[in-house]
């Protein structure tokens, strides 16, 4: 138990024992004494992001940085105040027994291996997006949290988002009716050149790229593979359905009060990008949930809005629609229902028709409001799970459920066909080769704990 846990022990023992004013009292007093103690494994651009999220919380303190970049170590080391420890081996980290907490913003690939390793060394956990490569990878991470007992946040940080939090109690009050479809779209024009096409060379100075690669296959350096392209690769991704995509889907499932999809169909493919990328250029999921068929969208060889307000989520209820996107907010634009109930077209009747045609009336009322995600509050809602024992927003549980639903999407483009999922068993139905996919062999001597 580190100093922290033991601390939050006390704390809810006091609460059992009723001794409520005493608790506060001492919380109160043990006043920045109580800072958690953070350590953050990669520090490239989304750690970078969360060292700014988590350093305006002041009873936080990034005590350690590890990255096997060196170039980013003294500028994180900088931004954070000059005195964290540096490390290049993530493991030295876990050692540490002061750091209660540690923040994981590895490429995906790394994800499993080290969340697995900082529970079992007694740390809490916020782990990026998404949550792993494999679904295989993620239930074992859901496994080993519950094991340890440990405090998880998955980054999906819209969450903890105010305007989402509303748009979501909305569509789950019934505010546009029955939801039958939701939509998200990642659209981006990356004509001509994409990423572009390096040739494979030698890593930059200060780069370990084994250690980069970690369990993944031993391949030639390509700048296109490391440094923020990694996500253009299945081998340390799922590509766009699994980093965009799955903070859509996460939001589409918390708001269709669903964890899971019965079932998956996708297409794909890499007509247009000129690159080394080796995922889709363009992109079509379907998933079919209990009530609702959900689809993601992606193009990366046009950028053309999907939809009348041109967000990247949108949910059709009977009563209207919601459009939602992070920093344009969520609108409702109301529908309108039948008076009478569709008539049969007929040849000796072309004005009944055309009157009965127009039977609608408009139901519910336009309204919005505005809003952006903020990694602030996500990195907020972590420490006050550790401090004062209140949940997460979005635990490695939820995270999971998340990705998982991306990943399988990712699968059924693999196999070229409809995968039927059975959730509680975490198995496509039926089908062994798409199986073999849940889990992937890892580079020696690289095992999941
Ligand atoms: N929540 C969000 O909105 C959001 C936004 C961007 C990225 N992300 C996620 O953050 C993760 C990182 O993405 P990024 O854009 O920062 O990539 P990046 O390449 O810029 O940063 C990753 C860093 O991890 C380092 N690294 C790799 N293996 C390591 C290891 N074994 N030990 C220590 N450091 C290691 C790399 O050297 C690099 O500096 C991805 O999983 C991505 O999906 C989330």
């Amino acid at each position: 138990m580190s100093d922290l846990d033991r601390r939050a022990f006390g704390r809810s023992a006091a609460v059992a024992a009723g001794t409520l004013s005493a608790l506060s009292a001492s919380a109160r007093a043990a006043g920045s004494n109580e800072r958690v103690r953070l350590g953050i494994i990669g520090v490239g651009n989304r750690g970078d992001q969360l060292l700014s999220a988590f350093l305006p919380h002041k009873d936080c303190e990034i005590v350690s940085v590890c990255d096997v970049f060196e170039p980013y170590l003294v500028p994180a080391q900088t931004k954070v105040g000059g005195k964290a420890t540096l490390v290049s081996d993530y493991r030295r980290m876990l050692d540490a027994k002061d750091i209660d907490a540690i923040i994981i913003a590895t490429p995906d690939h790394w994800h499993a291996l080290q969340f697995i390793e900082a529970c079992r060394a007694g740390k809490h956990v916020y782990v990026e997006k998404p949550t792993s490569l494999t679904i295989g990878e993620g239930k074992r991470m859901v496994e080993v949290a519950k094991e340890t007992k440990r405090i998880t946040q998955v980054g999906f940080m819209r969450r903890s988002s105010a305007f989402i939090q509303e748009a979501v109690e909305l569509i789950r009050g019934g505010a546009i009716g029955k939801v039958t479809s939701a939509k998200c779209t990642f659209r981006r024009n990356e004509m001509p050149m994409g990423i572009g096409n390096p040739a494979d060379g030698m890593p930059p100075p200060g780069l370990n790229w084994d250690s980069w690669l970690g369990p993944a296959p031993k391949v030639p350096f390509n700048e296109n593979r490391c440094l923020y392209k990694f996500r253009w690769f299945g081998a340390y991704s799922g590509g766009q359905v699994t980093n965009q995509g799955a903070h859509y889907i996460d939001v589409i499932q918390w708001a269709l009060g669903q964890d899971a999809p019965k079932g998956c169909f996708a297409a794909g493919g890499k007509y247009a990008v000129d690159d080394n990328r080796d995922i889709p250029d363009t992109m079509e999921a379907v998933w079919q949930y209990d009530s609702a068929l959900v689809t993601y969208s992606q193009y990366n060889a046009n950028g053309a809005s999907t939809n009348l307000r041109g967000t990247d989520m949108e949910f059709r209820g009977t009563t209207g629609t919601l459009y939602l996107q992070d920093g344009f907010g969520w609108e409702i634009v109301p529908e309108s229902n039948r008076t009478e109930s569709v008539p049969a077209l007929s040849p000796i009747d072309r004005a009944g028709n055309t009157k009965q045609g127009r039977a609608t009336k408009l139901v519910g009322k336009p309204r919005g409001n505005k809003g952006a995600s903020s990694t602030e509050a996500h990195a907020r809602n972590f420490l006050d799970a550790i401090r004062k024992g209140t949940p997460t927003t979005c635990p490695i549980e939820v995270g999971h459920r998340s990705t998982s639903a991306t990943i399988l999407a990712k699968m059924a483009l693999a196999c070229g066909r409809y995968l039927a999922w059975d959730a509680a068993a975490e198995q496509v139905v039926g089908d062994d080769d798409a199986n073999k996919l849940l889990n992937y062999e890892y580079r020696a001597p690289y095992q999941l704990g």
